[in-house]
């Protein structure tokens, strides 16, 4: 699989793109070879538990039916909780309420987390006794480079947690290391030196992904980590017995993959094919650590038959209802929300409906598929790199303008944080949201509660509110208002039918639900299940879905619609109709 490992093994990628099975594997195949590993999973979805039939949880457990390996489960969102307590607890009788709210905001977001997260491998990095056990510590996950960043920054530690102030801040979260310093420039240090560290960088071989992973490498290595390795995951084989779907898949696979960079493309690199099921228990992850064939059983896949999917038009037949609304979309990168607005969009225009779809995607093709085609609608385009350049030049006259040079270099980083790039584009946003009264506005994406809270503890919110409507009655209705609403506004929730992105979607759905926002509609993407396809591995993997979908359901929404796999690339109006329309199962008999 991967040779020549060094003593620490980060895995990084999206979720649910298999870096728990992948880090599973690895240490299983270390151990084979007689060494004595770590494995240290921080997967909200872990099974790493259930795969070796051990309980494990936040302290170091040796696998028993696997001789040499141990394992610790970190929870980030546990871990996170831990380390604001550890921060806030202090100052609970001393600040005010309200005080205290806005810094536990600062708190609560992905920057803490992942802080939160370092912290504990950091304990794992440094601790000399430990690593004289250990000939590996693999890690299923890594830190990004905006952390390794901030960690490196001077004087970066201390001070920037203050009372009142509640901007998207990453630096709050730093407060808490302050005794530490020089245990986390060792952590650091050790993850910059190629013979102690590589990291793996994981993917689909969807064209998205590996954008990102191009994005990522390059942040990575300028923060020092270089050794770097790239592993495909759930390549479509080749074989696909003239079924129309899993050529389309196999093309579009191979086609992705011939357009990375060519940085990305001079990483060293292991492709793993799409198998048939999940990994889960000791002998299907053993078979896949030691390279063995996918066992493509005969499907009984008779039961997807009977399966009656909600169709993404049955929903839009509801939303439709009031006439007007705005209607955004809210889900993880590259599951297809850019995609869903723009159906949604041409489905109500096509119905007669005036509509503005505005998007953040830098990519123009569905502005020119869709500009003109359709009378009623129209589409506005919202540049995230251009409206976070401007939001930060606008922190930095003001609020950088008395900074010494070292605060200076401090808040830059700060609002490279991808905080920053939501509050800038939802400030752009909600320049348009109120036209949603008049009629539909659809969004291709939400904000996540973390950054309305953050913006409404300031007040900052309702400032500029003020000075972009120029809006002064007492009737003041702020974007906050109108989401918390579900008369005018309906957010959907996107993912795709997997353990991983599911468990994600439903986070985002509960830190809305925390800003008082309730989505309004769940739409399951890309789903193999609702689409027509005779191929054998691709029928195992449909059936697969149904667990997810059942989930969706039974516990986290009351509306819901599955949205086939296409074939081809969902772009243009008649495309973009058809993701509404109901599927053919019809294969699946
Ligand atoms: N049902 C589908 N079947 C096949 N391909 C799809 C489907 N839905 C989306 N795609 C494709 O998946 C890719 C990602 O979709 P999209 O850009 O809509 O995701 P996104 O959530 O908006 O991503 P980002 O987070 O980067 O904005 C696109 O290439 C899109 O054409
Ligand atoms: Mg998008």
């Amino acid at each position: 699989m991967f040779t020549d490992l060094p003593k620490f093994v980060f895995f990084t990628g999206k979720g649910g793109v298999g870096k728990t099975s992948l880090a599973c594997a690895t240490s299983l195949n270390l151990v084979a070879a007689g060494h004595r590993v770590l494995l240290v999973s921080t997967d909200p979805a872990s099974n790493v538990g259930q795969v070796f039939e051990t309980e494990i949880g936040n302290k170091i457990t040796p696998i028993e039916n696997v001789s040499g390996l141990d394992a610790i489960e970190i929870n980030p969102e546990e871990a996170a909780a831990g380390y604001r307590e550890r921060i806030v607890g202090p100052m609970r009788d001393i600040l005010p309420t309200d005080a205290l709210h806005s810094i536990e905001e600062q708190l609560s977001g992905a920057c803490t987390t992942e802080i939160a997260a370092f912290d504990e491998f950091t304990a794992l990095l440094t601790d000399n006794d430990l690593l004289a056990r250990y000939d590996h510590v693999v890690f299923d996950t890594a830190p990004t480079g905006h952390t390794i960043r901030m960690l490196k920054l001077p004087g970066a530690w201390s001070g920037f947690l203050e009372a009142g102030k509640g901007d998207a801040s990453c630096l709050g979260p730093l407060a808490g290391l302050e005794k530490q310093r020089t245990r986390y420039a060792t952590a650091v240090d050790r993850l910059s030196d190629a013979a102690l560290t590589r990291l793996i960088l994981v993917a689909r071989p969807r064209q998205s992904a590996l954008n990102e992973v191009a994005r990522t490498s390059k942040e990575l290595a300028e923060t020092g980590i270089e050794n770097q390795q790239l592993a495909i995951n759930g390549m479509m084989p080749q074989e696909t017995g003239g079924d129309p779907m899993a050529e389309a898949l196999s093309q579009r696979d191979k086609d992705a993959l011939a357009a990375t960079t060519p940085e990305v493309a001079a990483l060293p690199r292991t492709i793993f094919t799409l198998r048939s099921e999940n990994l889960v228990g000791l002998e299907a992850l053993k078979r896949f650590a030691a390279g063995a064939a996918d066992d493509v059983e005969s499907t009984q896949s008779t039961a997807m038959t009977d399966m009656d999917l909600p169709t993404l038009g049955a929903l839009v037949d509801d939303a439709e209802k009031p006439g007007k609304g705005l209607i955004m979309f809210m889900g993880k990168g590259g599951v297809g929300k850019t995609t869903m607005a723009a159906a949604v969009a041409t489905e109500l225009a096509a119905r007669g409906h005036k509509v503005l779809l505005t998007t953040t995607d830098p990519a123009a093709h569905i502005m020119e598929t869709l500009a003109g085609g359709l009378n009623g609608l129209s589409v506005s385009r919202i540049d995230p790199a251009q409206e976070t350049a401007r939001y930060r030049d606008h922190v930095m006259v003001t609020k950088g303008k008395n900074l010494d040079d070292q605060a200076r270099a401090m808040l830059e980083e700060d609002l490279r944080s991808p905080c920053t790039e939501e509050i800038a584009v939802f400030q752009a946003f909600s320049r348009i949201i109120r036209k949603s009264s008049k009629h539909f506005v659809v969004m291709d994406t939400a904000p996540t509660g973390h950054t309305l809270l953050l913006l409404d503890a300031t007040g900052s919110y309702h400032r500029d509110i003020v000075r972009h409507t120029g809006e002064t009655s007492g009737k003041l209705v702020t974007p906050m208002m109108r989401l918390q609403d579900p008369a005018q506004t309906k957010i959907m929730i996107v993912t795709l039918p997997e353990t991983t992105p599911v468990l994600e979607a439903a986070y985002l759905q509960i830190d809305l639900q925390r800003a008082g926002i309730e989505p309004w509609g769940w739409i399951i993407n890309s789903s193999l299940a609702a689409a027509k396809t005779n191929h054998p591995m691709l029928q195992n993997r449909a059936q697969s879905e149904v667990e997810q979908i059942d989930t969706v359901r039974d516990e986290l929404s009351s509306r819901y619609a599955v949205v086939p796999m296409q074939a081809a690339e969902p772009v243009g109006v008649e495309k973009l109709k058809s993701l509404c329309e109901t599927s053919d199962n019809s294969a699946a008999a």
